[in-house]
């Protein structure tokens, strides 16, 4: 009885070692599909890649400067005061970090932007923070806008697990100013609106101007990347465009991607089926309720946790991708289940699922990274810095050496060229960047030329 359940348990295992396999072949046919998405993109024809210009471009390291950042990620809001040093040096004076409450993400537009109003003033009560100085803004919103200036642009739709009404459409900088001023907050002057994506890559070229694209590999998953304005056809400009703008990718919605039986299931019970597809086998959000699918499947079957009652995993995205990096480190991660005792075959089989799960979402993040350095330089006759930040990326462990392997599996001896920058707090340091670029840059053919 007990081997046969092992062969069983073995044989679902294989099963879905295959139904997660993302091979060279996959990895190429994925490439192929992604420049053709960023050419139309890029021509602002339809593609699931929305390639938005960010209306800057990269910064050249000596903006100087003090500003206050907002960083609306997926589940936190991290105010920021940065100093920026204008040498390619930036410190944070002061940070703090509010939880979004879940329901929020769900609730009136209205009140998200008045957390985030009320969660600035916490943080100037904390810090005594001086209001009568004249306070210049950086907000970085983690969704994909439609930038019309530096400072402005309209929420295409909501990603991630926010639902919120009366968002969509409508410019976030001045739902923010507007939240500002209820709050007493009108000194604030917002001088700059940018996608994380972005702030990244602002962030990585400051300290390193070889660093031409920004990644996150978080709650959710997207890249930037530094564009030659004579390639960016929706953008009406002479033929002849000098300079560079950074493009906001939003892989995260690249559908051209095969997609197993999981995949699907997460799809059709999500807040937005059909839309970001590649993020959801890829981003943190997400990495736990697949794996969670699974799981389910096994107790079913009788293959996992004997005895569980399968009610334990009913509710959805219950398992984290902080719970599976507790397990792929030796840890206990079922307690919050309430799974009496878990045998040792049990943990093991459960880390395998981890295992699968999770790199097959650093083969996808790391043939996409691939895809954008080749778009750039097809020879890889350069070298690459790729500024990253998120929590996948920083805290999963095994995650950025399956990067690597893929890369190198991909590239040969070419993916030396490719070097992955750290870039923790990016997002909200680069936005005071690119706020600094917003005040001295008066049009982006003033960015500097791109190599
Ligand atoms: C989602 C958003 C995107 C953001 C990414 C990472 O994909 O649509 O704008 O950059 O999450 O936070």
């Amino acid at each position: 009885m007990q081997k046969i359940l092992i062969a069983d348990n073995e044989r679902f295992l294989s099963r879905l070692t295959e139904d997660f396999r993302f091979g060279p072949a996959e990895i190429a046919a994925m490439i192929g599909h992604f420049h053709r998405e960023m050419e139309r993109g890029l021509a602002g024809e339809p593609s699931s890649l929305k390639m938005i210009p960010a209306f800057v471009g990269r910064p050249t390291g000596a903006e100087r400067g003090r500003f206050l950042a907002l960083d609306l990620g997926g589940t936190n809001l991290r105010v920021l005061d940065v100093a920026l040093e204008g040498n390619g040096k930036a410190r944070i004076e002061a940070a703090d970090r509010f939880v979004i409450p879940p329901a929020l993400m769900g609730a009136d537009g209205e009140r998200i932007f008045d957390f985030i109003a009320d969660s600035v003033k916490a943080s100037f009560a904390r810090h005594q923070t001086d209001r009568r100085r004249s306070l210049k803004l950086a907000f970085t919103f983690s969704f994909p806008v439609e930038q019309l200036s530096i400072a402005s642009g309209k929420l295409i739709h909501w990603t991630k697990g926010f639902t919120a009404a009366g968002v969509e459409g409508r410019d976030p900088a001045v739902l923010l100013s507007e939240a500002l001023e209820r709050k007493d907050l009108g000194c604030i002057e917002i001088a700059a609106l940018t996608n994380d994506t972005v702030g990244t890559l602002a962030a990585g070229s400051y300290a390193d101007p070889s660093c031409a694209i920004g990644v996150i590999l978080g709650t959710g998953t997207n890249a930037c990347y530094a564009e030659r304005m004579a390639r960016i056809g929706r953008l009406a400009q002479p033929a002849s465009s000098a300079g560079e703008m950074i493009i906001n990718i939003e892989w995260g919605n690249f559908d051209k991607v095969r997609r197993n039986a999981y995949d699907l299931a997460l799809d059709a019970a999500s807040s937005h089926p059909e839309k970001q597809r590649l993020e959801k086998m890829v981003s943190g959000m997400y990495t736990g309720e697949i794996a969670r699918l699974v799981i389910v499947e096994m107790v079913r079957q009788g293959l996992l946790f004997r005895g569980a009652d399968p009610a334990w995993f009913a509710t959805s995205y219950a398992l984290t991708a902080e719970q599976m990096a507790i397990a792929a480190q030796g840890g206990d991660f079922s307690a919050p289940f309430g799974i009496g005792e878990v045998t040792a075959a049990d943990q093991t089989s459960a880390c395998e699922i981890f295992r699968i799960v999770s790199m097959r979402s650093a083969r996808l993040a790391a043939a996409a990274i691939a895809a954008v350095v080749l778009w750039m330089d097809k020879d890889l006759a350069h070298r690459h810095a790729v500024a990253i930040d998120g929590s996948l990326f920083q805290k999963y462990p095994g995650f950025k050496n399956a990067m690597r392997s893929c890369l190198v599996e991909l590239l040969g001896d070419g993916a030396a060229r490719i070097a992955f920058m750290p870039a923790q707090d990016g997002s909200g340091i680069g936005a005071a960047i690119i706020a600094a670029v917003a005040a001295s840059a008066s049009a982006p053919s003033d960015c500097r030329t791109i190599k």
